[in-house]
């Protein structure tokens, strides 16, 4: 299927509407859900539960109130798996968003009920877990699920499809990785595979979102690049928003779960390099200024990142000589 770009004034001779993107794309949509449904393994989050260490809390049933004594995962795991699950509990919003710029028709709105499915189960196995086993405060937790999700969520990206796009890709990358590193520290084994499933699903979330940029930077190279361009160097977690972001954020950063340096190591450059997008060659003038912007940012983010590196090691040295003297 072959559908020409409209000829705008505003957008250039290659200017693409969102709507004619989005139809001409639909074949691939069509092929990359396949071949999701065909890789994706079902899982049972039930099974990730240690429901045997589950207990009656104070209040209605007046069992035990939490203490932060009665879990094993540590101080870190705590603060990255709140900011984490608080991410999923704005599905509802994340939904809204790519319905409405996606649609619910045909392959795309197949591909829309089933990842707002998939991710669905994301919140729930992890709440699950987190009350099973005690491991972070639960009238704290609500309190900030009610507050995060009363504020909603909106994207940064939302007036473009193309940016859209190029977002999903690198974020389904950085909640993989942010999964993942989090079950590492978390201290506890059995965490530490639920998130790994988790994570699992979410690497085939960025694989379908960066093949289908893929496809669109073949449509409209310049346009493609430019939202590419646009998103990298804006980029913001979907968690912002979340009560206390910045301490939470920056005690994650230092812990080795999510920086700078994996930012830029483990998700803008897996994703850069596999849609090779720095030697893109066949762009136009606008393409060219988009690509030549990134290069610029990149190099910077490096640098910030060594940076970030540094005063890292500089405070974990001071800490564990602290550690050592008392
Ligand atoms: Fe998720
Ligand atoms: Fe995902």
């Amino acid at each position: 299927m072959t559908i020409a770009p409209v000829q705008s004034p505003s957008l250039g001779s290659s200017g693409w509407t969102d709507t004619r993107l989005i139809l001409a794309l639909e074949e691939v949509v069509e092929k990359e859900l396949n071949r999701h449904l065909g890789v994706a393994k079902e899982w049972m989050p039930h099974e990730f539960v240690p429901w045997s260490q589950g207990r009656d809390f104070d209040g209605v049933l007046g069992g035990e109130a939490w203490n932060v004594e009665q879990s094993q995962v540590t101080a870190l795991g705590r603060v990255s798996l709140v900011v984490n699950l608080l991410t999923e509990d704005n599905l509802p919003s994340y939904h809204h968003e790519i319905a409405t710029m996606f649609g619910r028709e045909g392959a795309w709105g197949t591909w829309v009920h089933r990842w707002t499915a998939e991710e669905g189960r994301h919140g729930i196995a992890i709440r699950d877990f987190l009350l099973a086993t005690r491991a972070v405060d639960p009238v704290e937790l609500e309190r900030a699920r009610m507050s995060h999700m009363s504020e909603g969520f909106e994207s940064d990206n939302a007036h473009s499809m193309l940016h859209s796009v190029a977002y999903v890709a690198f974020q389904e990358l950085a909640t993989r990785i942010s999964h993942r590193n989090t079950g590492k520290h978390a201290g506890d084994p059995l965490c530490d595979q639920l998130l790994a499933k988790i994570a699992n699903d979410e690497n085939l979330h960025m694989v379908f979102y960066r093949n289908l940029l893929k496809a669109a930077l073949e449509i409209a190279p310049d346009q493609a690049m430019r939202a590419i361009a646009d998103v990298v160097t804006n980029f913001r977690m979907p968690g912002h928003g979340i009560p206390g972001f910045e301490r939470a954020a920056a005690q994650i950063a230092l812990g080795g779960v999510y920086n700078l340096r994996i930012h830029h190591d483990d998700v803008l450059q897996p994703v850069l390099r596999h849609l090779r997008v720095m030697e893109f060659g066949g762009l136009g003038p606008e393409g060219l200024v988009a690509q030549n912007e990134l290069g610029v940012f990149l190099d910077g983010l490096d640098t910030q990142a060594r940076k970030f590196e540094e005063r890292q090691a500089a405070l974990l040295a001071r800490r564990e000589a602290r550690r050592n003297a008392g």
